[in-house]
């Protein structure tokens, strides 16, 4: 397999894919709801994706798109090469702020990632990883990732957890909230997830992710040596939603111990 190749062909279509939403700035968004009136999708997250799609059909006949608009392949096995794509992460920041938002892709290979890219387009970041050679901030190395302690810790959550909710005890986040240093909400997994690899904070959690949210962050997280795993601590099979926590190597183990083990993730 030509992973070069197929790495300089993410990284082109990951920045013509921001150039287009960045000419889209100064012109009205078509916002419409998709499963609940805060669930939101604009034109662009539908173009981005489209975009996407027609570069990679076009260019590797054989790869699958997994795409949260909806208009890749339905995955139902991590068999060969997969792409996994969010347009835009952040679609409501994307509406309301233009800036916290970003393009997650991943590509995998048998449920394996291989190549990570998440574009922070506002800030024009580009972040990508390739597995087994490192992760780089627009072009440059970034160093790995140093042991943190909880009371020297901020952790990145969704206030979401914190308050009564249908999906957990929240009263479990109390003690976690309350020992670390501070929480900072972002309202984008795939920058929190960067916010993890470059140390802006030292935790993310989330109680509910899909696949294109994580797949090109986690893989970036991975290759700084940070800890990418479900609540449970277990492996992300990236074909279904789970929750998901990353963290720096050893708060990793301390949250999961410490904080985590009694809760029905
Ligand atoms: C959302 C964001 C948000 C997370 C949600 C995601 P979207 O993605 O990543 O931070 O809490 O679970 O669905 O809808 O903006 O692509
Ligand atoms: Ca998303
Ligand atoms: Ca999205």
């Amino acid at each position: 397999m030509d992973w070069e190749r197929i790495d300089r062909h993410a990284k082109q279509w990951t920045e013509e894919a921001g150039n287009r939403i960045r000419s889209s700035f100064d012109k009205t968004l078509n916002v419409q709801t998709k499963s609940n009136p805060n669930d939101l999708v604009t034109n662009m997250d539908k173009e981005i994706e489209q975009f996407f799609i027609t570069q990679i059909k076009k260019t590797y006949p054989d790869h699958q798109i997994l795409g949260e608009e909806g208009y890749g392949d339905e995955i139902k096995e991590q068999k060969g090469i997969v792409w996994m794509l969010d347009p835009i992460d952040g679609t409501m920041n994307f509406i309301h702020q233009q800036r916290n938002f970003a393009i997650s892709l991943g590509v995998y290979e048998d449920g394996i990632g291989k190549i990570g890219y998440v574009y922070d387009v506002v800030h024009n970041e580009l972040y990508h990883a390739i597995k087994g050679k490192g992760a780089f901030l627009n072009g440059k190395r970034l160093p790995m990732l140093k042991e943190a302690k909880m009371e020297e810790a901020i952790i990145a959550l969704n206030a979401t957890w914190v308050v009564e909710n249908k999906r957990i005890d929240h009263n479990l986040m109390i003690p976690l909230v309350r020992d670390a240093r501070g929480t900072r909400s972002y309202g984008t997994a795939a920058l929190e997830l960067i916010y993890v690899a470059t140390g802006r904070v030292d935790a993310y959690i989330s109680l509910r992710l899909a696949p294109w949210d994580y797949a090109g962050g986690a893989l970036i997280v991975e290759e700084l040596g940070g800890v990418v795993t479900n609540l449970r601590g277990g492996k992300l099979d990236f074909l279904s939603k789970d929750s998901v926590f990353a963290a720096k190597p050893g708060l990793h183990e301390t949250i999961l111990k410490k904080y985590l083990k009694d809760g029905k993730w």
